[in-house]
């Protein structure tokens, strides 16, 4: 029986209380109101909003299914080369779901998220002997990190398998008309999806973006939707909305000087998770001066580094924990006769039943150390909760966006390095810029 829940007691320090919390109820309503009634600003942008219902009842779901099968017959490794929101969804997903050490077949490999030189000559080394197909998602694209990949691995592929061949392992997921990426898969033959206009990069992980490389490594893509589409149906009315109580409590939190939110896991798993979760938030909220600004730590392994911070620190943090009930594996803590290092209390004990009365002592030391603590459990990490979690915090971040006073949905600032990177780079057009900032440097 899986489950969801969120519990935001533990929030609900001096000076916010659990009725200054529900007194944003309202406020909270109207935000979510202008999302599902499109209604405010970048409502241009709300592809997302019924894309799991929409998309679950489609025939996509099987073109998705179609193109990975080819991909999964054929490869060895697939590389996915995508930034930002073209790339955290699935990363976020495979990452959680897979073994920790063990590779999905094919390995899914992400490309295109950095301009390491290191990292991509690497990556060619790594595949040189491996039959490899490629998945370029570029929503508008034109993106320079994505693009200087993809050029170096068609390469490569092209190289190894013969033009043909290798356009037969490309497929490309971007706008349906526009971009150079479009051109060139219209040109080059290549298999495409669709990433819809009015879904934007970091909403996009229940598009083919978030799902073909989901479905390539081998998860349930279906069971994904479904629990987001479930979660969905939960958070489109005002009554007992999570997504909504999320949102009040980060708001009540940040009018009283909370500047920072830290996404905590007790499980590694979710590391990927809290990655996709920091762009979500991060584009979304940090504009006009102002947003909560989105961290994470990975407990108990950051105990042993930022937990000092997190204890005795400035105290303008809060936590939000995602607590897995459930670990999908089984592993007791041996006796051991010498009992050296004085461990034999837990003997016999689940290495999770530590891990638990970890979380819990971490808890209550911060909520003394005046930190305030919101909870979301989950029943066990599959598809299905990905779902409902990736859903939730999409419409924890439209309605918080809206109660903060920001345009969730645009990302102006994203623009200003790209402007600098191009006019030092000598992109023409950009000459006088260029030379302006190279007196700086
Ligand atoms: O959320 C966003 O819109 C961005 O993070 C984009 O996803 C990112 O910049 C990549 O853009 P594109 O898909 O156009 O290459």
């Amino acid at each position: 029986m899986t489950s969801f829940d969120i519990n935001i007691t533990d929030a609900a320090l001096e000076p916010v209380t659990l009725d200054s919390i529900a007194a944003l109820a309202p406020e909270a309503t109207d935000a979510l109101n202008t999302v599902l009634n499109a209604s405010g600003a970048g409502n241009d942008f709300l592809g997302w909003v019924d894309l799991p219902s929409r998309t679950i009842n489609s025939d996509l779901i099987d073109e998705i299914q179609a193109a990975a099968n080819v991909l999964r017959a054929e490869c060895e490794a697939v590389v996915c080369v995508g930034i930002g929101g073209s790339y955290l969804g699935a990363k976020a997903v495979i990452e959680a779901l897979k073994g920790t050490f063990a590779n999905t077949k094919p390995e899914i490999i992400f490309a295109g998220h950095n301009i390491g030189e290191d990292y991509l000559a690497d990556l060619q080394d790594y595949l040189a002997d491996k039959r490899f197909g490629i998945i370029n998602i570029s929503k508008s694209g034109t993106t320079t990190e994505p693009s200087i990949a993809f050029r170096l691995l068609k390469a490569q592929l092209e190289a190894k398998a013969g033009k043909e061949e290798a356009s037969k392992l490309i497929v490309a997921i971007t706008d349906a008309t526009k971009g150079a990426l479009r051109k060139l898969a219209t040109d080059e033959g290549y298999a495409t999806f669709v990433i819809d206009d009015n879904v934007g990069g970091r909403f996009s992980v229940l598009s083919p973006v978030g799902l073909l490389p989901i479905a390539v490594a081998g998860f349930n893509i279906r069971a994904l939707l479904q629990g987001a589409a479930d979660m969905q149906a939960i958070c489109a009315k005002p009554e007992s909305n999570p997504a909504m109580l999320y949102a009040q409590t980060r708001n009540a939190l940040y009018r009283t000087g909370k500047k920072i939110e830290i996404l905590v896991n007790f499980n590694p798993k979710l590391h990927f998770f809290a990655e996709w979760w920091k762009q979500l938030y991060g584009e979304s909220e940090g504009k006009d001066l102002k947003g909560i600004f989105p961290a994470s730590v990975d407990f108990t392994t950051d105990l042993h580094s930022m937990g000092q911070w997190i204890q005795d620190g400035e105290r303008t943090i809060f936590e939000t924990c995602i607590s897995v009930e459930n670990p999908s594996r089984t592993l007791v803590i041996p006796n051991d006769p010498d009992n050296l290092d004085g461990l034999n209390f837990i003997a016999g004990k689940r290495v999770d039943e530590v891990n638990k009365m970890a979380e819990a002592g971490t808890r209550l030391a911060h909520i003394d150390g005046g930190v305030p603590n919101l909870k979301i459990s989950i029943s066990e990490i599959s598809e299905y909760t990905l779902g409902q979690l990736i859903y939730f915090f999409e419409m924890g971040c439209g309605i918080s966006g809206y109660m903060l006073g920001v345009n969730p949905f645009n990302q102006p600032g994203v623009e200003a390095y790209k402007k600098n990177m191009f006019a030092l780079l000598g992109k023409p057009g950009y000459e006088e810029a260029g030379a302006e900032l190279r007196a700086r440097l």
